[in-house]
């Protein structure tokens, strides 16, 4: 029970509380508290801020603590009948409970990050019109052209340091969702608090509502965002440019991370903008610096260097030109030239494979069109070009048939592997077919997670290329450093550096990735290492300190409840 002497005192306790907290915000009290979900704590709020905060009679009596709340909600979350109800039940606690959903987020990293983000997020953009229950982040459509400076400033908090912007052109391999794409910039900015510690409070996702294509979300009573088609030309242009100068004066010197773009404005976009203001690309970037990562990792069990390698990418997209981008970059560090590195590098697109010949290719293809006869089929590629590494971002399941597999291991004793299209029904192939159409040899990895694969008396766990140990490090770097700008040579050593934590005993496991378990350290090595191109590269913005590691890692998030009283 209170007494009426407590009560006195927890209202003096509270009042200089909230004023040392921040005159400007003081804390809201009461259901307003209970109502905000980074401030939130639920039946954890002691007895001493019950009293303070105006909470009595408005929680149930009995106190727990976040460890209790913890343990019921991966039971309740382990309940759930199906992995859109897990999906579900988690965006419930981000809205609720945001400590808590983090907490829980990061003790079960790599059990919820499939429920959280890929494959689960692509089913829940689908699904979104029907499981939308709460706004997240912020919807910026067509019809607030010329007013998106005032639609930005309805954002509560001035500090944002990362954006997370879609258009919904190409979600996953999932092609159009308009506006329901909103689902990857909450689940992305999700992974930049889980695995990299930015503090959600400077996150932003951004959903750019410039219409659909998807005629069934037109014709859908449930769809969320503008019911016309997309905005192209020049009003499409005028529309991201006026977002990008709004963004960069209501947040100055915010990193800007483009997702899910379609590849024709993706291109576009990163080129013209990535010497203006601080902003990359993760479909074309991060997944490059993940799979660079992961050719790094299993040319140690091949024991052969990187300009070894003959690399057919199939899919000549955003993810596989980026990929080939990053490899000849790596190359050329290693004394190739960039006409002889881009030799090395081989794309596939739904058309054939990129040749010289070929007259109907678009530029970002153009470098990797080498001479030689047009070959329609994959199969016929690998017969011709033997690549020591084939690496799929194509959208086409199944594609990596068992001719192609056993076709790239007759001719490698392990060939490299990596089918990297997600979600999981979209992968060029499963783990097991890799696997099993090599005799065990592939050194295989996949964009979507696969269980392990029993085989001849051995346990293969394959890798995940999964843009989440990159992206977030990445994002925590250039944060920290307040670097200006992301650069190619920032996704090279963030590559080298995730490299660099994968070990022996991964590596004999059979994956060239470290254990997701790991990634909040793999973040802060990766964060370091971007870091310190920006302290070296004039990028940054602030003073380099002697520890760029320790100094990274004291800026991560930890989610743990404060006392309020
Ligand atoms: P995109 O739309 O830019 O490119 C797809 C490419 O695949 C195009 O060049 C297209 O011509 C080609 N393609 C489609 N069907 C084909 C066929 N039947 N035969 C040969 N080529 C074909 O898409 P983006 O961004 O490159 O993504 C591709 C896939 O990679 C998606 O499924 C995406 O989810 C996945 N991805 C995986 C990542 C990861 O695992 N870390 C990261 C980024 C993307």
């Amino acid at each position: 029970m209170f007494s009426d002497k407590s009560a006195r005192n927890g209202h003096a306790v509270l009042e200089s509380s909230v004023l040392a907290r921040d005159r400007r915000h003081p804390l809201p009290k009461s259901l307003d508290l209970l109502h905000d979900p980074s401030l939130n704590k639920g039946r954890a709020f002691s007895e001493a801020e019950r009293l303070a905060l105006g909470l009595r009679g408005l929680l149930p009596p009995r106190i727990t603590s976040l460890e209790d709340q913890a343990a019921r909600v991966i039971a309740t979350v382990r309940a759930k009948k199906t992995d859109l109800d897990r999906y579900n039940s988690l965006i419930a606690l981000q809205d609720r409970n945001e400590t808590l959903f983090y907490h829980v987020l990061i003790e079960h990293l790599a059990e919820l990050m499939p429920v959280i983000y890929t494959p689960t997020i692509g089913q829940a953009c689908q699904e979104y019109g029907h499981i939308f229950r709460r706004a997240r982040g912020m919807y910026v459509s067509d019809s607030d052209r010329h007013h998106i400076r005032e639609v930005l400033a309805n954002w509560p908090n001035d500090d944002v340091r990362v954006i997370v912007v879609t258009d919904g052109e190409r979600v996953l391999g999932l092609g159009d969702l308009g506006a329901h794409g909103m689902g990857i910039p909450v689940g992305k900015l999700s992974l930049y608090t889980a695995c990299a510690g930015v503090n959600p409070s400077q996150c932003l996702p951004v959903t750019l509502d410039v219409g659909t294509d998807n005629e069934e979300l037109l014709a859908s009573p449930v769809y969320l965002g503008l019911p016309h088609e997309r905005i192209r030309g020049e009003a499409y242009d005028g529309f991201i440019e006026e977002f990008i100068r709004a963004a960069n004066d209501r947040f100055p010197n915010v990193l800007i991370q483009l997702e899910d773009f379609g590849n024709a404005n993706a291109f576009r976009l990163l080129k013209k903008y990535r010497d203006q203001v601080c902003l990359f690309n993760d479909d074309i970037q991060g997944t490059a610096a993940v799979s660079l990562a992961g050719l790094l990792s299993a040319i140690r069990v091949t024991h052969k260097k990187l300009t070894d390698q003959t690399i057919l990418l199939f899919g000549a997209g955003e993810a596989a030109t980026g990929i080939a981008d990053l490899i000849v970059f790596a190359m050329m560090k290693e004394g190739l030239t960039e006409e002889e590195a881009r030799h090395h590098c081989w794309l596939m697109d739904s058309k054939g494979l990129v040749v010289a010949g070929r007259n109907d290719l678009v530029e970002h293809k153009r470098p990797y069109a080498h001479e030689h006869e047009p070959l329609p089929d994959l199969f016929s590629a690998v017969q011709s070009l033997r690549p020591t590494a084939l690496i799929g971002a194509s959208g086409k399941s199944s594609a990596f048939t068992q001719a192609v597999l056993s076709t790239t291991a007759q001719e490698n004793e392990r060939p490299i592997i990596f089918a990297l299209s997600n979600p999981t029904q979209q992968s060029e192939c499963t783990a097991e077919e890799a696997y099993h159409f090599t005799e065990g040899r592939a050194i295989f990895a996949s964009g979507s997670p696969f269980p392990d694969v029993r085989m001849r008396e051995r346990t293969i766990t394959p890798g995940q290329a999964n843009n989440a140990y990159v992206f977030p490090g990445i994002g925590l770097g250039i944060i920290a450093s307040r670097s200006t700008r992301v650069t190619q040579e920032m996704f090279y050593e963030a590559a080298k550096a995730l490299a660099g934590t994968v070990s022996s005993a991964d590596l004999s496991k059979g994956r060239v990735f470290p254990g997701l378990d790991r990634v909040r350290e793999v973040s802060a090595v990766i964060a370091a290492a971007v870091a310190k191109v920006a302290f070296r590269d004039g990028l940054a913005t602030v003073e380099e300190p002697p520890d760029v590691l320790g100094w990274v890692k004291s800026q991560m998030y930890e989610p743990s409840y404060k006392s309020y009283v």
